[in-house]
């Protein structure tokens, strides 16, 4: 288990990037619980951190791609224009289970 540092930085209906074990993953908290995702978008790496979150799903300031957090599953892909334009779409990311000991974030990758 990696240790990402203190839960209050992550307040409930927020998410932070962490970088770990050379990986950028993200942590939100949701309603007080802590999930763990991949932190670069599977469409063209746009950066999840700073991506808006709505619930459990949070948007890709790239091209709008929405994931949720607590699946890693693509919940709302590219446009068909930025498909053709791009010839890619969005796939699922991987999470992580994060666990919270003595008020440290504690993630396993
Ligand atoms: S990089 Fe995220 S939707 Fe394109």
């Amino acid at each position: 288990m990696e240790k990402l540092g203190p839960s209050s930085e992550v307040s409930p209906g927020s998410l932070r990037g962490f970088t770990v074990g050379g990986k950028k993953i993200l942590v939100a908290n949701i309603g007080g619980a802590f999930h763990a995702m991949d932190a670069v978008c599977s469409h063209m790496q746009g950066d999840l951190t700073r991506g808006r979150l709505e619930g459990n799903v949070v948007t890709c300031p790239r091209h709008g791609s929405r994931f949720d957090v607590t699946t890693g599953k693509v919940v709302g892909n590219v446009s068909f224009l930025v498909k053709t334009a791009t010839g890619k779409v969005a796939t699922d990311l991987k999470t992580y289970r994060v666990t919270v000991q003595d008020g440290s974030l504690f993630v396993d990758l």
